[in-house]
């Protein structure tokens, strides 16, 4: 972390550039969701990464190979997600909106969270563990009338459901991926909250910016491969310094 002092000049010039923005991107991954009890993926012990293989769980073949296996561990995810409350980054990346009509919030995160939390728009790269989908038709299946008694569930026509997020070996939604390209080329302010910056495309989404000469900010407690390259760098969790941040930029 930062000491107190650098911290405090870190979050006063991040709030200007804040300030005079009028298109800012917010990109968001796991970490903005700690506070709230969800487990990041790279985390040395606590991670997912760490406890499982995303091989054996997260990857389309995985799957098919074994989908009782993959559905009952989503559906774990799935409650925890569903249980879990937005926390001050959340609530304060939704107040920026409000302050900022032109932010677009792109994220990683699969929780629902953000949606949670008020923001709008939310462009999901990764999907939403809140959505399920049939594997024969491509519905959406309403999460309540989803047979979670049996794994792997099936929807009534007997066509296998899935959670409607992207797994290893699949495309990211090319709807998704176009909005976050275009907010990301018009974007005059760009900040990467909570994301370990090393999985593209997100990752590669705060060099775009840099190259245009746009400002960029990191919102993390620890250094990424992205901290050298940004303009101001918040050690801190996004539960602080998205509050700090709003606060100092746009007050009270
Ligand atoms: P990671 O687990 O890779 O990184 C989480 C980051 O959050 C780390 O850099 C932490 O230091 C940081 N962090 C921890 N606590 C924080 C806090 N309170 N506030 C702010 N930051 C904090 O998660 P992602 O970068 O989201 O993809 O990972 C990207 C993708 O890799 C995920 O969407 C997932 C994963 O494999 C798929 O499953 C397809």
């Amino acid at each position: 972390m930062n000491d107190e002092h650098e911290y405090q000049e870190a979050i006063e010039r991040a709030a200007e550039v804040l300030r005079d923005a009028q298109r800012p991107v917010i990109m968001t991954g796991a970490g903005v969701s700690a506070e709230s009890g969800i487990a990041t993926f790279r985390d040395p012990e606590e991670g997912l990464w760490a406890k499982y293989d995303p091989m054996e769980l997260a990857h389309i073949d995985a799957f098919e190979r074994d989908p009782e296996l993959v559905t009952r561990w989503y559906h774990w995810r799935f409650r925890k997600c569903k249980d879990a409350e937005p926390n001050a980054g959340h609530r304060a990346i939704a107040e920026l909106q409000r302050r900022v009509p032109g932010t677009v919030l792109v994220t990683q995160n699969i929780d629902g969270l953000h949606q949670a939390a008020g923001s709008e728009g939310v462009i999901e790269l990764h999907g939403s563990i809140l959505r399920w989908r049939c594997t024969d038709t491509g519905a959406i299946v309403p999460i309540e009338q989803i047979p979670f008694e049996e794994f792997p569930p099936r929807s009534i026509t007997g066509g296998l459901l899935r959670p409607d997020v992207v797994w290893f070996g699949e495309m990211l939604p090319p709807e998704a991926l176009e909005a976050a390209a275009e907010a990301v080329s018009a974007c005059d302010v760009f900040m990467s909250v909570g994301t370990s910056s090393v999985v593209y495309p997100a990752a590669g989404y705060a060099e775009m910016a840099a190259s245009r000469g746009v400002p960029t900010i990191e919102v993390n407690p620890e250094p990424t491969p992205l901290t050298a390259r940004v303009d101001v760098s918040l050690r801190s969790g996004a539960g602080r310094a998205m509050p700090d941040l709003v606060r100092m930029a746009f007050g009270n």
